[in-house]
């Protein structure tokens, strides 16, 4: 499977989503402020794979701060976090991946600072391994949703290339398979910058998943005829009361699902539940520059010069028009989520 980022010598060596399909081209990144960079550029791009390259950033950027102590070395990563938490607000594991940093260095401030900056790599690398093992559990959990002979559809990439490797959308899929379900994708094209058709489209076909790619407009026909059962995707970040966000069009999605009467599942790492949040119209979304939407790719223009463009990264997708939210610890109806909150919750009971 694809591998969209990895730590190797000293160094992030990230894929360079925005060339695919057409060039396979990988970046080294010496510092962070380049990791920030093909976070805002969508080198890299998808919540997991921003939260690891997020803690990749971080243990680069320490390596370079001169400080006799913790109380320094912490004021030195001050502009490291803060670099990489601009980049993209809408998907929390950015500031999830900020946090559990700070977390590991508080409970080691007696150390030298060369520990710490030791520990800050071993912990990006942690995490980016952790993140392959949640997605292949949501695949498990999420795999008694999919029958033999299903259609799926999905919205956007949530793929290995959006994650640590494997995916969260995708993972429920791979399971299938290897149960030996025989099983069909739809991609969405996902404009404006195609993540659907780009890295959906490729990586599915790289692993041999038969995958047919679709424009935006034509999943509700589909589902008119009869051709989707289910639809799948990931999300940026998910709150309290379910709520959804995710790449923009996946609301108009999950409408058509309702009204066709399609389960329309969300594939959601715990990395990606802001239980900090009470309700979806709180998420801060991501507006881009009018150019995505007037040009292809900056070489060809679609839209007459200067006219006025909205261009929203993401929606949210009400709870109430999901069916289950399949995370590594279970898959679970949206209005349940909150209940992961407690202690002692005990979630074979919530487990659908
Ligand atoms: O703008 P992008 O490409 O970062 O948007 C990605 C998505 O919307 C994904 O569906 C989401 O991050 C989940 S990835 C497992």
């Amino acid at each position: 499977m694809v591998k969209a980022i990895e730590w190797k010598d000293g160094k992030v060596i990230m894929l360079d989503q925005s060339r695919l399909p057409v060039e396979v081209k990988f970046i080294d990144c010496t510092n962070y402020q380049i990791v920030a960079e093909g976070i805002k550029k969508l080198w890299i791009r998808g919540a997991p794979a921003i939260g690891i390259a997020a803690a990749m950033g971080i243990a680069l950027g320490a390596q370079d701060i001169t400080a006799k102590n913790y109380r320094e070395f912490m004021k030195g990563l001050e502009t490291v976090f803060s670099a990489l938490l601009s980049t993209r607000p809408t998907a929390v594991n950015i500031k999830w991946a900020v946090e559990r940093i700070k977390k590991l260095l508080k409970e080691n401030k007696e150390e030298s600072v060369s520990k710490l900056k030791m520990l800050l790599i071993e912990e990006a690398q942690k995490i980016h391994a952790e993140d392959i093992e949640v997605n292949k559990a949501i695949g498990r959990w999420g795999a008694q949703f999919i029958k033999d002979g299903d259609t799926v559809l999905t919205h956007c990439n949530a793929g290995s290339l959006a994650t640590g490797g494997y995916g969260t959308a995708t993972a429920p899929m791979f399971v299938a398979i290897e149960q030996g379900k025989k099983i069909q994708v739809i991609a969405d094209e996902t404009r404006p910058v195609l993540q659907g058709a780009r890295l959906t489209a490729w990586e599915l076909m790289q692993a041999g998943v038969p995958v047919t790619l679709i424009t935006d407009n034509s999943a509700g026909a589909l589902m008119k005829k009869g051709e989707i059962n289910l639809a799948i995707v990931g999300t940026d970040r998910t709150v309290r009361n379910g709520d959804v966000a995710n790449k923009i069009g996946t609301y108009s999605v999950a409408v058509l699902c309702r009204e066709h009467k399609i389960p329309f599942y969300v594939a959601a790492p715990l990395s990606s539940i802001d239980f900090t949040i009470s309700t979806g119209d709180k998420i801060p979304i991501e507006e881009r520059g009018p150019e995505e939407v007037t040009h292809i790719f900056g070489a060809c223009q679609i839209a007459p010069d200067g006219v006025k463009v909205r261009n929203m990264a993401f929606d949210v997708t009400p709870a109430k028009y999901i069916t289950a939210i399949i995370t590594e610890k279970g898959a679970f109806r949206p209005r349940d989520l909150k209940k992961l909150m407690k202690k002692d919750v005990n979630l074979d009971e919530l487990r659908l």
